[in-house]
C-alpha cells in the first residue's frame, strides 16, 4: 500500500504504468465517514498496480489506539505471510476520510482517502501525489472484509473510480485464494 507509494515517489521511473500528465483528480470521499467502523481487517480484492504488492493474499488490519494513531499491519504471502507496519492518521478533523499514510517516521505522509465505503462490505480507497501538479501517480484499491467480494460490489467500486476521473484501466485483482 503506502509502501509501495513511497517507492515510486523515489523510483518514479520504475511507475511509469502509473504516471499520468496533469495533476491529481479531486474524487469526492465517503461523506459522514467513522473511523472506528473502518478499523479491522480489509482484503485486497483489486488495485492498481504497485511495487511492494507483488504477493498474494494482500490483507491489512487497522488498529485505532488512544492516540489517534492508526496502526496498519500490512501483509501479504510470497512463500510465507510478510508483514508491514505502518501507521495512518486523519490529516484534518474537517475530512475524516482523507487520511495520511506514514510507512518511515521522517518521511511525509502519502494520502489515503477513502472514497466510499459500507464499513461491513467494501472500501475503496485512493491516494494521488503530483509534483507540481505537473504529473501524479496514483494507486487505487477495492478492499473487502472477506477474501472475495461479489462481482456486481467490484463493478459498481470501478463505476464510482472512473465517474471520478480516475483511470481504472490497469486494474488488476488479487489473489485471495490461499489459506488465510
Ligand atoms: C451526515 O450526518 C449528519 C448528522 O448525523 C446527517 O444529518 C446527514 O444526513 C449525514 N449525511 C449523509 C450523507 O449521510
Ligand atoms: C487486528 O489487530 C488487532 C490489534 O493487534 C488484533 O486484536 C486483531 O485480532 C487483528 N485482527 C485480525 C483479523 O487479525
Amino acid at each position: 500500500m503506502s509502501a509501495v507509494y513511497l517507492l515510486l515517489l523515489l523510483l518514479p521511473v520504475i511507475s511509469a504504468q502509473t504516471f499520468h500528465w496533469g495533476p491529481c483528480p479531486t474524487p469526492n470521499v465517503q461523506s459522514n465517514f467513522t473511523l472506528e467502523q473502518y478499523m479491522g481487517e480489509w482484503y485486497e480484492i483489486e488495485k492498481l498496480p504497485d511495487i511492494i504488492g507483488r504477493g498474494v493474499c494482500i490483507k491489512e488490519n487497522y488498529t485505532l489506539g488512544g492516540d489517534g494513531i492508526i496502526q496498519v499491519l500490512y501483509s501479504q504471502v510470497k512463500d510465507k505471510r510478510w508483514f508491514l507496519e505502518e501507521t495512518a492518521v486523519v490529516m484534518d478533523p474537517q475530512e475524516p476520510a482523507k487520511l495520511g499514510v506514514n510507512l518511515l517516521s521522517f518521511l511525509p505522509y502519502m494520502p489515503y482517502w477513502v472514497l466510499s465505503t459500507d464499513y461491513t462490505n467494501y472500501a475503496v480507497a485512493y491516494s494521488c501525489k503530483d509534483v507540481f501538479g505537473a504529473f501524479h501517480f496514483d494507486f487505487a484499491w477495492i478492499l473487502a472484509r472477506t477474501p472475495s467480494l461479489p462481482p456486481l460490489l467490484v463493478q459498481s467500486a470501478k463505476q464510482l473510480l472512473t465517474s471520478q476521473g480516475i483511470g481504472i484501466s490497469k486494474m488488476t485483482p488479487t489473489d485471495q485464494s490461499c489459506k488465510h
